[in-house]
């Protein structure tokens, strides 16, 4: 089959190339993959610390190409999305049942493809904060990937949502229509003190969140993009003028029940339009070179997909 495999010496430390097909486990059914997107995490970290060869790629969607041994799982024929730790940048993905989502009839495997890492990051980290009706609800790094599916979701579920862009000029619209009710330049913009947070980016911008924490909030620390250290200053955890309980708390996305049901969840609400996937490139995946350019360049403010050309 042809893959993305990890080459150090190209531009973007990938290039298309033949490798042998997976071999699928018995709890696993083989996919044929149609569309993957591209996710921070992976591109900026994955692809550096991986051995030439290795085939990376979290997100994948397609159609079941053989259905798993052990008979778990969807038949032959049946669209699917995917999460997986690698492989999903290739024709041929082999996938457990259990990681799998099923995709509604008809709709855009480009579409679907963004949901995998970031809508099911984003649907995770709100869960965490409880209740989100009537709540002020500060999102950073409102523009990405996991911010925008953030913002779609917190609206969904009756939250007041600040997004927090560092181009509100550029980006202010585009968050508005996707629910925020405020777009502000940074988190120490927000005013009154919110509820919760959802933090995408970290370093600096986590201090400044934390700071406007009201009593008993909480902060989940979904991503740090800037790699800048963080620096609270003096008295920053004290409880003194009311501001007791809040609480940080660290993310990860494989953290809970195995991630099916939400992916089968996200993809309906992507079908009936209450989330958009907010795609901000798209191409062939020989153009992977110009998505990856495109997304270390701070320049997508969305997800990058890649059609699985023949
Ligand atoms: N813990 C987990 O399980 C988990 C799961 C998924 C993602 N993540 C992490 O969450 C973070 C966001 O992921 P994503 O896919 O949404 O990323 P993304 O699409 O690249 O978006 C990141 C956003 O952060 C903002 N930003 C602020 N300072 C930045 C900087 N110095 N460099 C780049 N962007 C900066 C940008 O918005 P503006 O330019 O508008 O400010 C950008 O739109 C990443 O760190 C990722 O690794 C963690």
């Amino acid at each position: 089959m042809r893959a993305l495999l990890v080459d150090h010496s190209a531009p973007s430390g990938l290039r298309l190339g033949e490798t042998t097909d997976p071999e699928p486990a018995h709890n696993q059914a083989l996919i044929r993959v149609t569309a993957t997107s591209l996710n921070f995490g992976e591109v900026s970290h994955a692809v550096s610390q991986a051995p030439d060869g290795t085939v990376l790629g979290w997100d994948a969607v397609g159609v079941v190409e053989r259905a798993a041994a052990d008979g778990s799982g969807p038949a032959a024929g049946t669209p699917v999305l995917t999460l997986g730790e690698s492989g999903g940048w290739a024709e041929l993905r082999a996938v457990d049942t259990q990681l799998l989502g099923s995709a509604p009839a008809d709709t855009d495997p480009g579409a679907l493809s963004t949901l995998p890492v970031t809508g099911t990051s984003a649907l995770r980290a709100l869960r965490r904060i409880g209740s989100l009706t009537g709540k002020r609800v500060l999102i950073t790094g409102s523009t990405g990937g996991v911010g925008r599916y953030a913002v779609q979701l917190a609206h969904l579920g009756g939250a007041h949502v600040i997004a927090s862009t560092g181009a509100p000029d550029a980006h202010g619209d585009s968050l508005r229509a996707l629910g925020a009710d405020e777009v502000i330049p940074g988190p120490e913009h927000t005013g009154a003190l919110v509820d919760a947070v959802v933090d995408c980016v970290g370093g600096p911008q986590l201090v400044q969140a934390f700071e406007k924490l009201a009593p008993h909030g909480t902060l989940v620390a979904v991503g740090d993009v800037t790699l800048q250290p963080v620096q609270f200053p003096p008295g920053a955890f004290l409880g003194d003028g009311g501001r007791h309980g809040r609480s940080i708390v660290t993310f990860h996305l494989q953290d809970g029940p195995l991630p099916g049901p939400d992916l089968t969840w996200l993809a309906d609400r992507i079908a009936s339009a209450d989330l958009t996937p907010q795609i901000s490139w798209r191409g062939s995946w020989n153009q992977v070179d110009e998505a990856i350019t495109a997304l270390m360049g701070r320049r997508l403010h969305g997800k990058a997909v890649l059609d699985i050309t023949p």
